[in-house]
């Protein structure tokens, strides 16, 4: 439970960074939201991305609530690399890149023109400790990082009716199946003590080498964080 009670403290002492600080026309409601305990509306936040980002936020990006204690649950620490797997318009690396400026926050994402609109949104709000790797899971090497972030990366394979981003490729439970595996081996294979947080999980169950240390209501699902043990 030490882990637990370190991100309580480290909620109890939550400093704004103060790049944040500096008035712009994005920048001053979400430094507001965030000092109004970051009770921020996604539909303000979205206003940042382009209406066809904007239409796809309800299924496919993390809210904005949903981020920020995501990110505090993942206890980023000084000079430590965060990967969001499946990183969108990075909805989700920006808010932590914002929130803990002294963590560098990557995101992996395959689609290139989602990557652009991450990147674009950083720059408006002149966060500067975010990345974004154009390439699939499948060669990522978790070593290079301390801490993962996933919301249902695989998810688009298998969404029932709710829209798709784009036709990047056909859905394809086969696909799914065979993505969750590759994440498992990798975290599977990642190095003690990697910490882990999915949102609406990740499609398939952890490896028994990580053990739950939270599990809260968020949003539209859970938020769990996941520590591996050996
Ligand atoms: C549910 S969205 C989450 C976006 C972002 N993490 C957020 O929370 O706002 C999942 C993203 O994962 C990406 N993705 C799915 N499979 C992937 C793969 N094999 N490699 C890289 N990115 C992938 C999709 O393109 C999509 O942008």
């Amino acid at each position: 439970m030490e882990l637990v009670h370190r991100i309580d403290d480290e909620l109890k002492h939550h400093d704004v960074p103060s790049q944040l600080m500096a008035p712009g026309a994005f920048r001053v409601p979400i430094f507001a939201s965030m000092r109004a305990r970051f009770a921020m509306d996604d539909q303000v936040f979205d206003s940042l991305y382009p209406y066809w980002v904007r239409m796809l936020s309800d299924t496919h990006w993390t809210p904005v609530s949903v981020a920020v204690r995501a990110a505090q649950l993942l206890l980023p620490g000084a000079g430590e690399h965060v990967i969001d797997i499946g990183s969108g318009t990075g909805k989700f690396c920006t808010i932590a890149g914002m929130l803990h400026h002294s963590a560098i926050f990557y995101g992996v994402e395959q689609r290139l023109r989602l990557i652009h609109v991450a990147e674009k949104l950083g720059r408006r709000l002149g966060v500067d400790n975010t990345r974004y790797l154009h390439t699939d899971i499948a060669s990522v090497n978790l070593d290079d990082f301390e801490a993962a972030y996933m919301f249902n990366p695989f998810g688009e394979h298998v969404l029932d009716g709710r829209p798709q981003i784009d036709g990047f490729h056909r859905p394809s439970h086969r696909r799914y199946r065979d993505l969750i595996a590759v994440a498992q081996e990798k975290l599977a294979r990642a190095r003690p003590g990697f910490r882990v947080v999915t949102y609406h999980g990740f499609g398939g169950e952890m490896p028994r080498s990580y053990e739950r240390m939270a599990r809260e209501p968020s949003w539209s699902d859970y938020l769990e964080l996941w520590v591996k043990r050996v």
